[in-house]
């Protein structure tokens, strides 16, 4: 005989499981429509590390950034101050092209460079396509992080050891990486104007050890050439948590922080 009670307690189809949960957290936290939308029919994938466009020019950070020495913000102008990491127009480039537009033994110009000159007489931008995008439904923001001391090889990896095969995606981007950080930020906490120094951490030199005295952290241990161990980046992260004043965990894993 069917046991009665065990069957009507199955009268809601085995998906209002996943759905009322969710639709209930939705409406408690206000999340918008399209974040339950796309949650409960799937998300386009964005979690795509390794992917790396062709470009119209074979730009190399490795070149640029560490050949060159140039810093992110001569290029990326608006990181610091904006959501948006600016992409640089044909004119930054020709501060420093217009005096090296090479011509070959033919008399043409630099292949390589060719995008790069076509977009600064004609006025039109250069194509270049983005390697990291996430969903329209989810916020980020670039300079509430560079603010407070998180940099771009947390997010992006050694982009000043990416040549003239273009950027790739390093890391996942997905939901779950956000939040690991979110919940536990100071490993990757670091002083604020080292946010764009890649080789931070990796080898110190004096001056970073003195800065990093500066804000109060024992520095015995730590050498000028040598990385800093993972309990001394910790210890960093601890101070720089403190003085940028770091929301807590819970605050950072409020959903209206991400999906507005
Ligand atoms: C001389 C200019 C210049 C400098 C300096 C520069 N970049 Fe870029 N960056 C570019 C250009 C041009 C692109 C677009 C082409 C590409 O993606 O390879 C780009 C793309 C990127 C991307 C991929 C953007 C996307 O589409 O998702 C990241 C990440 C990035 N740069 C990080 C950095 C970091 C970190 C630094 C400093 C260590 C830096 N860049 C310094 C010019 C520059
Ligand atoms: C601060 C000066 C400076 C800026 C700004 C700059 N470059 Fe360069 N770039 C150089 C130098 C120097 C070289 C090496 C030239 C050489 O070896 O002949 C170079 C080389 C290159 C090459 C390789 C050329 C080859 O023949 O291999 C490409 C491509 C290139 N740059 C693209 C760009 C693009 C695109 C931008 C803007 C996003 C840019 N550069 C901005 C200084 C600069
Ligand atoms: C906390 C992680 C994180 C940090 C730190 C970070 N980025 Fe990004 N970056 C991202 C994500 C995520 C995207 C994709 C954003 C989107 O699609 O809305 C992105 C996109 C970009 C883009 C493409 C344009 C854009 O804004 O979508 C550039 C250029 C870029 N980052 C450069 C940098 C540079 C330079 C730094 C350091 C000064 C940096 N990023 C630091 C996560 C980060
Ligand atoms: C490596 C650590 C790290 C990663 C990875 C990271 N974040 Fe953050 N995020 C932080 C820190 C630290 C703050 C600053 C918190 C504060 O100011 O209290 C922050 C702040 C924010 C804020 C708040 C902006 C504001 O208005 O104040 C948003 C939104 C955000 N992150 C979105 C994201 C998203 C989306 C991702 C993933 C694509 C991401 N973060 C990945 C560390 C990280
Ligand atoms: C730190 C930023 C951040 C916070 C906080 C956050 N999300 Fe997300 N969420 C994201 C990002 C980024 C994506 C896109 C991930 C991708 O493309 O795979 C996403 C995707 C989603 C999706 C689409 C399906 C999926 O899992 O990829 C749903 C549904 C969702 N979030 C719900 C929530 C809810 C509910 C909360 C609160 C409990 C929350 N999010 C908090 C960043 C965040």
């Amino acid at each position: 005989m069917p046991d009665k009670s065990s069957e009507s307690r199955f009268v809601f189809p085995r998906w209002a499981n996943v759905v009322v949960p969710i639709a209930l957290i939705a409406l408690a936290g206000g999340i918008p429509y399209k974040v339950l939308m796309v949650g409960l029919i799937g998300a386009p994938s964005t979690t795509d590390v390794g992917y790396q466009p062709v470009q119209p020019i074979p730009y190399s950070h490795e070149l640029h950034v560490n050949q060159l020495g140039m810093d992110c913000r001569y290029c990326h102008t608006t990181v610091e101050t904006s959501a948006f990491a600016a992409i640089p127009s044909a004119n930054i480039c020709m501060n420093c092209h217009h005096a090296i537009r090479k011509l070959n033994s033919a008399g043409e110009a630099n292949p390589k460079l060719a995008a790069l000159y076509k977009a600064y007489d004609s006025g039109m931008p250069i194509e270049w396509v983005k390697v990291h995008d996430l969903p329209d439904y989810s916020y980020f923001n670039h300079s509430a992080h560079i603010n407070r001391g998180v940099s771009c090889v947390s997010c992006h990896d050694r982009v000043d050891q990416m040549g003239p095969e273009g950027v790739h995606q390093a890391k996942e981007l997905s939901m779950g990486w956000c939040l690991k950080c979110h919940r536990n930020p100071t490993p990757n906490l670091r002083p604020q104007d080292q946010a764009t120094n890649l080789m931070w951490g990796y080898t110190m030199t004096q001056q970073e050890i003195d800065e990093v005295a500066s804000l109060g952290v024992d520095v015995a241990g730590m050498e000028a050439g040598k990385a800093l161990t993972d309990q001394q980046r910790q210890k960093v992260g601890h101070a720089v948590f403190d003085m940028e004043n770091i929301r807590e965990p819970i605050n950072m894993s409020d959903c209206s922080l991400c999906h507005r």
